[in-house]
């Protein structure tokens, strides 16, 4: 598909970057950019290649500043209603997504942009990164995610608190508060990323997917059930040939050559 808002690029075999590409708004989210996130999110997945997924933003001065406020200035509350679930498709499409997705947040992550990070697996971090929910400036809510994911990802109580305020969050707080992994020099951010999408793509392709499937899917189970889970596709890696490479390889005191098999 030819995108006009997001470039997607496989950058080395199987390690994908995802870049929200409109930087004269600070890469805000408009219907299309959320659209053509979403379809770029399916075009990764139908790839049996795919190893990882790295999503920026283009420029050096945001991630994504939020939901283009131009758009939703004339909106009516149908047509907001119906701009939240297309932000929520799209931002499922990349939760769901069966390889690892790394947000490599290079500058403002405000609002739709903190809830677009927060639809990857994990956050990496610039220095020059700043977080927040700031929806209540403008009189609204978080609408992609923000009440839910947050929450879920770094408590109730300081979810609220963000929310409620509007109050930003530079990457070491985001790091001491759980919404991101880890702070890097800004330039040194894309080749973080991609250092870990490449010790990704090293290892057995079908456990890969399996962890992502079992912590995502076991996250929202009761124990015992999340526990089955994980007894069943432990079991479904042993009918692998990745798992006869892995464990054969380590014997053989080798380095395994997984084939994603
Ligand atoms: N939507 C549309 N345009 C945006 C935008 C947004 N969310 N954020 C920035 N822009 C545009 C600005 O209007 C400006 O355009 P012009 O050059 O045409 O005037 C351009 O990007 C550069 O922005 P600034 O001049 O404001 O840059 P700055 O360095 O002074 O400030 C900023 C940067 C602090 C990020 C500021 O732009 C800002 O506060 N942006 C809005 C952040 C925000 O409120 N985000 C939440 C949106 S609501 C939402 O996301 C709802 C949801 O959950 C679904």
């Amino acid at each position: 598909m030819a995108y006009q808002n997001v470039i997607l690029e496989q950058v080395e075999p199987g390690i994908y970057r995802l870049t929200v590409n409109r930087p004269k708004a600070l890469n805000a989210l408009n219907s299309a950019t959320l659209d053509e996130i979403g379809a770029a999110a399916l075009e990764v997945g139908a790839d049996p290649a795919a190893r990882a997924l790295i999503l920026t933003g283009a420029g050096d001065k945001a991630f994504v500043a939020g939901a283009d406020i131009v758009e939703m200035r004339d909106m009516t509350g149908v047509e907001g209603r119906a701009f939240s679930q297309r932000g929520m498709r799209a931002f499922r499409n990349l939760e769901l997504l069966g390889v690892p997705t790394i947000a490599a947040v290079n500058g403002y992550c405000l609002g739709g942009g903190c809830e677009l990070a927060m639809s990857c697996d994990w956050i990496l971090a610039s220095d020059r990164a700043v977080f927040g929910q700031p929806e209540v400036n403008l009189g609204v809510t978080p609408g992609f995610g923000g009440t839910q994911r947050l929450a879920r990802l770094v408590g109730r109580a300081r979810a609220l608190e963000l929310l409620t305020t509007g109050r930003n969050v530079k990457a070491e707080e985001a790091v001491r508060i759980g919404l991101a992994v880890r702070v890097v020099p800004a330039d040194q951010l894309m080749d973080e990323a991609l250092a870990t999408a490449r010790t990704i793509a090293a290892k057995g392709p079908v456990a890969v997917r399996l962890v992502k499937e079992a912590v995502q899917r076991g996250q929202d189970m009761d124990l015992d059930n999340a526990c089955v889970l994980e007894s069943e596709v432990f079991g479904l890696c042993f009918s692998t040939e990745d798992k006869a490479e892995g464990m054969g390889a380590f014997l053989e005191k080798r380095k395994a050559q997984f084939t994603g098999r």
